[in-house]
């Protein structure tokens, strides 16, 4: 329920625009980083990285014409923190100086646009090696070692769905993935990201670690809840660390599995306040997708993580933007009025419509770039 659908807005008018059309359109601060509005688009993995793992034409046009369009936010599509963690061989990376520069042509087109670049760094974990959705059947089909895959670490030998088994990570695999964020924290600084967030949902490595449905270790990284946090808070420890201190770090937080015996959101409101204490910023919040099961993913309707998020943010005290069918900036407008979230991400209604949120500026002429003036 979005409680206070017709509450009064709390949040002011941003002082620089003339056509102020809602709480949704006012600048957000985080640390020195000020975000234009609080319409932001959720990462989306495009499949179209060069071979060494690099951004291509695709994702300057892609990720551009967003930024034209006026979200606030770009988050940069899951990014692989090192070759042995993506999904694909055809996803994104930073792990490297060389995969840094070429980023830059994103985060300088994307900054010239007025909207802050952002990525999101993923270790796959047991949804690893697979070719692209449209690639074969369609259900992200497995590249086995041999075939041109590579060998994937989970917290236990538990496979997602016919992805290939992976092996149980070591205490070196799990501080070497640590560093791996770390270092590819480093790179988004060097490629002139202004956030970064931790892909902690899903159901790829960290989230894998969080939930005792994909977490049956005995060690001191399974078993409770404490437990199970250990990795994901050292992930997140270590990328604060790494990543400048005026500069935010997100999460993407799993509200619950959706699955008896998961995580639910007693357990993630205890994550959420851990992760404050460490310093994050922002929570990010989805859910579901651990498993391959129908049941495991979020049902549908409009705005489904809104009360989650709400949830979360009183936990916490963190801001928190919920992403999941929110389709339309009526209701962003809703959701940011209601107090219930600071910000929202939009992810497929943004592939349909770039100009999504320059379409709700209409009559302001100085959000529109001056290129496109003589449409309006
Ligand atoms: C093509 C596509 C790719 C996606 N890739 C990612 C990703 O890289 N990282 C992530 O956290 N979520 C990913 N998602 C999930 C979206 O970020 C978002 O959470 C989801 O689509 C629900 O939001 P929506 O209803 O606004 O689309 C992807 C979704 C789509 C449709």
């Amino acid at each position: 329920m979005i409680t206070a659908r017709f509450a009064p807005q709390e949040v002011s008018p941003p002082v620089s625009s003339p056509a102020f059309v809602g709480p949704e359109m006012s600048p957000l601060q985080l640390r020195d980083v000020t975000v234009a509005n609080r319409v932001w688009m959720s990462p989306m993995a495009q499949y179209s990285a060069a071979p060494d793992g690099k951004p291509t034409d695709w994702h300057l046009v892609h990720y551009g014409a967003r930024a034209v369009g006026g979200a606030g936010l770009i988050m940069i599509e899951a990014t692989a923190v090192g070759p042995s963690h993506r999904c694909t061989a055809a996803d994104l990376g930073l792990w490297n100086e060389e995969q840094a520069a070429a980023h830059r042509r994103l985060t300088s087109f994307i900054s010239e646009q007025g909207a802050v670049p952002a990525i999101q760094l993923q270790a796959a974990g047991r949804k690893g090696s697979h070719k692209p959705p449209w690639d074969g059947l369609g259900q992200n089909d497995p590249v086995h070692v041999g075939d041109g895959g590579w060998d994937t670490i989970a917290p236990s030998t538990v496979p997602f769905g016919d992805l290939s088994l992976p092996q149980e990570a070591s205490h070196a695999d799990i501080d070497r993935t640590v560093a791996d964020f770390a270092h590819s924290a480093k790179m988004a600084q060097h490629a002139g990201y202004r956030v970064v967030e931790i892909q902690a949902s899903h159901g790829y490595i960290l989230h894998a670690f969080l939930s005792p449905l994909s977490n049956h270790r005995t060690d001191e990284y399974g078993g409770t809840l404490q437990n199970r946090m250990r990795f994901p808070l050292r992930v997140a420890r270590a990328v604060r660390q790494a990543f400048p201190e005026e500069k935010p770090v997100f999460v993407r937080i799993t509200a619950t599995d959706w699955v008896e015996g998961g995580i639910s959101i007693d357990e993630a409101a205890i994550f959420a306040k851990e992760l404050a204490a460490v310093g994050i910023d922002l929570l990010d919040v989805t859910s579901g997708v651990l498993l391959r099961d129908v049941q495991a993913r979020p049902p549908a309707r409009d705005g489904v993580h809104i009360e989650f998020a709400d949830a979360l943010k009183k936990a916490s005290g963190l801001p928190v933007a919920p992403v999941g069918q929110i389709a339309d900036m009526s209701l962003a407008g809703e959701i940011v009025a209601s107090g219930q979230a600071d910000a929202v991400l939009m992810g497929r209604a943004l592939l349909r419509d770039p100009y999504l949120v320059l379409h709700h500026r209409r009559d302001d002429h100085s959000s529109w770039p001056n290129q496109y003036h003589r449409a309006l």
